[in-house]
């Protein structure tokens, strides 16, 4: 059956979009054969969009590394056609065709069974990166982090992973300032709870000093260089900062002082190679107890609009979630 697809191909002169028709039969082969209804839009997507080899090397290529739908084959004991899941991750988008394209067939050990609680159209509007800030806090949490800790600091506030981390952080109670890049945006981050905001130039204030006064009592970082240690240095004494993106930079500046004097972690996040199982528990956990209402992050696209997004998405322009509508 053929169905459409965004296709990235490597021309003479850079890197070309369009959308054509593929044929199942031209998919790679896979236990599960999954109808996609959504998608979303990550800012790796746009990294491979534009050829960056350190997230795909195998042109022409279907982009889109989250997609949710239903299974319409299966040669895995645990999915049944019909069954509704989510995938996010593993090689999906990156050397697989992925999720910008109406039909996926992955292996079955990156497919989850989608949770009660949540819907193909809702898991995509947090995808890969409201994932991943779910996955940031549990990680903080799990390292002591609590309301009493004190405030905490989310940089790159009103990308995916920043506003989802907003938003998920002031429902579960805790003090949250946004360091943001876009002034104009306050209004929408004090909506998704955010007590202060911040500018990227306050933020990386204070870079030259080996360390800085306490402020935080956990940090979602998602920009890396200067902000990124700038909150290591201005941890609460015994807090943790997860790092997650590089958007700003992928190297920093660091120095052994405020581990050393203020006990702090810098605590790494991989939403990508996570098995399976504890992809699995913590979108159990997005389904039920932390349950958000997203409506107010999705921008709807679909297969036409996003070329657009992906350049919008790359100059650090989108604002929450970018959720492809993949259906009509
Ligand atoms: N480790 C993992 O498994 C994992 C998973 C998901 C995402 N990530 C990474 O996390 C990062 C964010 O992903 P995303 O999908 O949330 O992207 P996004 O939607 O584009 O959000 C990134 C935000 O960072 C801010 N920003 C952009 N350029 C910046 C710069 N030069 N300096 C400081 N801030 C800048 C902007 O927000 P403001 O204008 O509000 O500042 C932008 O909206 C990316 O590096 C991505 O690769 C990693």
């Amino acid at each position: 059956m053929s169905f459409k697809a965004f296709w990235v191909e490597k021309a003479e002169a850079g890197f070309t979009r369009q959308i054509i028709t593929r044929e199942e039969a031209d998919l790679p082969e896979g236990d599960v054969l999954i109808d996609v209804q959504y998608s979303s839009l990550n800012y790796k997507d746009g990294l491979s969009a534009t050829g960056n080899p350190g997230v795909t090397r195998q042109f022409p290529h279907t982009p889109g590394i989250d997609a949710a739908g239903v299974v319409i084959e299966s040669a895995a004991p645990e999915f049944n056609v019909g069954d509704e899941v989510v995938v996010i991750g593993f090689d999906l988008g990156m050397g697989t065709a992925g999720g910008f394209g109406q039909r996926i067939r992955v292996p079955a050990s990156w497919v989850v069974s989608m949770p009660d609680g949540l819907t193909p159209h809702t898991s995509m509007i947090l995808g890969t990166a409201g994932f991943t800030a779910a996955e940031c806090i549990q990680k903080l949490e799990n390292n002591g982090m609590t309301p009493a800790s004190g405030p905490v600091l989310v940089t790159g506030a009103t990308g995916g992973v920043g506003s989802v981390a907003v938003k998920l952080l002031a429902q579960l109670g805790y003090s949250v300032a946004a360091v943001t890049g876009k002034p104009e945006r306050e209004a929408f981050l004090t909506s998704l709870g955010a007590e202060s905001v911040l500018s990227r130039e306050e933020a990386a204030a204070g870079a030259d000093k080996p360390i800085l006064g306490e402020c935080w009592g956990g940090v979602v970082d998602t920009v890396g260089g200067d902000i990124l240690f700038n909150a290591v240095k201005s941890l609460n004494y015994g807090c943790s900062v997860a790092a997650c993106g590089l958007v700003a930079s992928p190297t920093f500046a660091a120095n052994v002082l405020p581990f050393i004097l203020r006990n702090v972690n810098l605590l790494g996040i991989d939403s990508v190679q996570l098995p399976l199982q504890e992809k699995a528990a913590i979108w159990q956990r997005l389904g039920s107890e932390w349950l958000m209402d997203l409506g107010a992050l999705e921008e709807v696209l679909t297969l036409e609009t996003l070329s657009e997004a992906i350049d919008r998405i790359l100059a650090g322009q989108m604002v929450g979630r970018g959720v492809v509508h993949l259906q009509g």
